[in-house]
C-alpha cells in the first residue's frame, strides 16, 4: 500500500473510531484522536479536566450599562464599563494571554502589501494556539482554588460591602483546563478564515497531515479549526497527529516536556518578576478591596490579582464577569504588563531556556523548508526523531503544514527565531515607551503564526512604490523565493530582527538569507547546556539573548 493510500486509510479508521472507540485500539498512538493518558496535562499535582457550568447570560448580564439603544456584544460582555477609560478603548485587549483573539490591532511596524501580480504563495506554515479555555491547574496564580479562599474568607467571618457584595454569595462555576464554548468558536473561526486565505493550497491528491498534542483543549482546538477549514467530513481530507505531551517527551509543540531545566527556577524568571511588579500596581486596588470587606488582615495583593484575573475567565466561559469593572483603566494596563514581563522572563528574550523551548519547531520549519528530514547535532535534539524519521509522521512535501501549540511554546518559537523586536528588556519601574513585545499581540486565545513561501518572477523592491500602475519588481533579476510572516493577521517586519533580510517595506526576507539565518539560531538556542546544564539561576535582567 503506497503512503498517500495509507494515510487516507488511517483518517478512514480515526473518523469511523470516533463513532466506536473501541475498533482505534490498532492505530499507532499518535493516530488517536480520543483522550487519552495524556489529556489531562501537567500530571502529578493535578486533577481531570472539567467543563464549566452552563452560562445564562440572557439572565445574567447587566448590560446595557445605562447605554440605549445597546448594540448587542455578542457573544461575551467586554463592553463594561472602566473608570478611566478612552472612548472605544477595550480593557479586553489588554490581558495578554488571556485576551481573546483579536486581529493584532497595532501591527508591528510595517503595513500590509497585496501580492505581486504574478507571484505565487507556494506554502504556508501555521503554529496555531488553542482557543480560550477554562483555568488551568498550571495558572502561575492559583485561580483554580480561589473559591476555596473566598469561602474561608467567609467562614471567618468576614462580609463583603459595596462593590464587593457579590462575593457574599458568589459561585466558582468555571472548569478547568477545556476549552470553552468561544474557543470553540475561535478555532472554527480561524479555520473558515484560513480556508479562504490559502484553502487552494489544498491539494486534495496527496494525504495531508496536520498536528497537535494530546492534551483535551489541544484536540478540541485542531479538531475545531479542520472543521472550519474543511467541514464537518474533515477526517476525509486530513489526518490527524497527535504529539504526546506529558513530561519527560520530546514534542516541538511542547518544548518545556523535555527540558528539565524548564521545570525548575530557571525556567520560570519571570513568574517573581511578574510578582514585584504586581505588588506595585495593585498597592491601590488591594487598599480599595481591603475597604469593601469587614475584617480585612488576611487580604493579600495576591487575592486582588486573582480577583482580576477572574475577569478574562469568566467572561470567556460565562459571558459576563462582576470582577472587570472592580479595576481602572490603568489597572488593567497594568494587568497586560505583568503578563508582558512574565512571558520576556520565561519565554522571551530574558529566559536562559526560551531558545531551547522554540528550537524544536525551528529544527522542523528549516527541515520543511529544504525538503529532508530535521538533522540536529546530538547536543540539539529539541523533536521527537521516531516521528520525524518517518514520511508518515513527518512528511516533507505538503504545501500546507497546519500545527498546534501553546502561548508560552510560541513565544518561545519567536525567541527561538531571533526576532531580536522583542528582545528589549522590561523594566518594572514602568513599561518603556512603544513597548513590542505585547503578550496580547503575539499570544492572545487562538494566537497564530502564519509563515508564507512566497515564489516571484523577479525580486520585488525593498521600497513599493506609492504610485499606483508602478511595478513592484526590479527591473533585472530572477526567480526568487521569499518568506513573509504573520502574527495575528499582522506582518512581522523580519530585517528588523534579522538585517540580513534588509529594510524592506513588505517585511519580507529571501528565503535563502532567512534558512541561513535559522540554522544559525539553532546553534544559539545552546539546547543541552540550557535545558539540562547546572547554572545559576539567573537574575531578571542577566539574560537578554533568550539561551545561556
Ligand atoms: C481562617 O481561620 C483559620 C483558623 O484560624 C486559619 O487557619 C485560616 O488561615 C483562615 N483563613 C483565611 C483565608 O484567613
Ligand atoms: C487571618 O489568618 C489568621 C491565621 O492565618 C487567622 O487566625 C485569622 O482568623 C484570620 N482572620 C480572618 C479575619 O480571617
Ligand atoms: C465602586 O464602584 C464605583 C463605580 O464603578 C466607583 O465609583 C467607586 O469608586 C467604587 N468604590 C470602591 C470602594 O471601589
Ligand atoms: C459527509 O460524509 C458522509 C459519508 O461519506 C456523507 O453522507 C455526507 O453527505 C457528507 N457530508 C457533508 C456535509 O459533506
Ligand atoms: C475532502 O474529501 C472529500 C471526500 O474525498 C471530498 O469530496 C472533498 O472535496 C475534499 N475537500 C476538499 C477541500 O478537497
Ligand atoms: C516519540 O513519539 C513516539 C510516538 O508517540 C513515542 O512512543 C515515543 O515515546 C516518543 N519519544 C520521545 C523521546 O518522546
Ligand atoms: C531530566 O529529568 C529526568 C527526570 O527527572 C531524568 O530522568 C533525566 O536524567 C534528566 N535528564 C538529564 C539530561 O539530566
Ligand atoms: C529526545 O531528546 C533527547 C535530548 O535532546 C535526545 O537525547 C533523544 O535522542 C531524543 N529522543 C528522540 C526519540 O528523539
Ligand atoms: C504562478 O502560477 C501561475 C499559474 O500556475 C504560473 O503561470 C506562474 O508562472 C507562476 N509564477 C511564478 C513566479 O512562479
Ligand atoms: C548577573 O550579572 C552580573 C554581571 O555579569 C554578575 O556579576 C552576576 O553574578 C549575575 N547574577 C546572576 C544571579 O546571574
Amino acid at each position: 500500500m503506497s503512503s498517500k493510500l495509507l494515510a487516507f486509510g488511517i483518517a478512514a479508521i480515526v473518523s469511523a473510531g470516533s463513532l466506536k472507540p473501541t475498533s482505534t485500539s490498532e492505530l499507532a498512538d499518535y493516530f488517536q484522536t480520543s483522550f487519552g493518558p495524556y489529556a489531562a496535562l501537567m500530571g502529578e499535582l493535578k486533577g481531570p479536566t472539567q467543563v464549566g457550568s452552563a452560562p445564562f447570560l440572557a439572565q445574567t448580564n447587566p448590560a446595557p450599562f445605562g447605554n440605549h439603544p445597546y448594540v448587542p456584544n455578542t457573544p461575551i460582555v467586554t463592553d463594561v464599563p472602566i473608570i478611566g477609560q478612552v472612548d472605544g478603548a477595550e480593557i479586553f485587549k489588554y490581558m495578554g494571554n488571556l485576551s481573546p483573539y483579536m486581529p493584532n490591532p497595532s501591527g508591528f511596524g510595517v503595513e500590509e502589501y497585496p501580492l505581486p501580480p504574478g507571484s505565487n504563495i507556494t506554502q504556508m506554515y501555521m503554529i496555531h494556539r488553542h482557543g480560550s479555555r477554562y483555568p488551568t491547574f498550571g495558572d502561575p496564580v492559583p485561580v483554580v482554588y480561589f473559591h476555596t479562599r473566598i469561602s474561608e474568607l467567609l467562614g471567618n467571618g468576614t462580609r463583603f460591602t459595596g462593590n464587593l457584595s457579590f462575593l457574599n454569595d458568589w459561585k466558582y462555576e468555571l472548569g478547568t483546563e477545556e476549552l470553552t464554548a468561544l474557543g470553540r468558536q475561535q478555532l472554527f473561526d480561524s479555520g473558515v478564515l484560513h480556508w479562504f486565505n490559502y484553502g487552494r493550497l489544498y491539494d486534495s491528491s496527496v494525504p495531508l497531515i496536520a498536528r497537535t498534542t494530546t492534551e483535551a483543549r489541544m484536540l478540541q482546538s485542531a479538531e475545531n479549526f479542520l472543521n472550519g477549514f474543511f467541514g464537518p467530513n474533515w477526517t476525509q481530507n486530513v489526518t490527524l497527529e497527535v504529539l504526546i505531551e506529558s513530561s519527560g517527551f520530546n514534542n516541538s509543540l511542547a518544548g518545556n516536556e523535555a527540558c528539565n531545566n524548564s521545570h525548575t527556577d530557571r525556567g520560570y524568571v519571570g513568574d517573581g518578576v511578574s510578582t514585584q511588579w504586581r505588588n506595585k500596581y495593585l498597592q491601590q486596588a488591594t487598599e480599595r478591596f481591603r475597604q469593601s470587606m469587614t475584617s480585612n488582615a488576611n487580604w493579600t495583593i495576591e487575592d486582588t490579582y486573582i480577583a482580576q484575573t477572574m475577569c478574562p475567565y469568566e467572561t470567556v466561559g460565562l459571558g459576563y464577569s462582576p470582577f472587570c469593572s472592580l479595576f481602572t483603566w490603568d489597572e488593567w494596563l497594568g494587568f497586560g504588563y505583568s503578563l508582558d514581563v512574565s512571558y520576556y522572563g520565561s519565554f522571551g528574550f530574558g529566559s536562559p531556556v526560551a531558545r531551547a523551548l522554540g528550537i524544536g519547531y525551528v529544527e522542523e520549519l528549516v527541515a520543511r523548508l529544504l525538503h529532508h528530514y530535521p538533522q540536529p547535532d546530538d547536543d540539539s535534539i529539541a523533536v521527537n526523531e521516531t516521528l520525524d524519521d518517518n514520511a508518515r509522521t513527518f512528511p516533507l512535501d505538503q504545501t500546507l503544514y497546519l500545527d498546534f501549540s501553546h502561548d508560552t511554546n510560541m513565544v518561545a518559537v519567536l525567541t527561538a527565531l531571533g526576532l531580536t523586536q522583542f528582545a528589549e528588556f522590561l523594566p518594572l519601574s514602568d513599561p518603556p515607551l512603544n513597548h513590542q513585545l505585547i503578550t496580547s499581540h503575539l499570544v492572545p486565545f487562538a494566537g497564530r503564526l502564519n509563515i508564507e513561501v512566497i515564489k516571484t518572477s523577479r525580486p520585488v523592491l525593498a521600497q513599493r512604490s506609492e504610485q499606483p500602475g508602478d511595478s513592484v519588481y526590479e527591473s533585472t533579476g530572477d526567480e526568487t523565493i521569499y518568506v513573509h510572516m504573520l502574527m495575528n493577521q499582522r506582518t512581522i517586519p523580519l530585517g528588523r530582527s534579522i538585517p540580513e533580510c534588509g529594510q524592506r517595506d513588505d517585511g519580507w526576507c529571501e528565503l535563502k538569507t532567512f534558512i541561513k539565518a535559522q540554522k544559525e539560531n539553532i546553534v544559539k538556542a545552546n539546547y543541552q547546556e540550557s535545558c539540562f546544564g547546572d547554572y545559576p539561576v539567573p537574575a531578571y535582567g542577566n539574560i537578554t539573548s533568550g539561551a545561556i
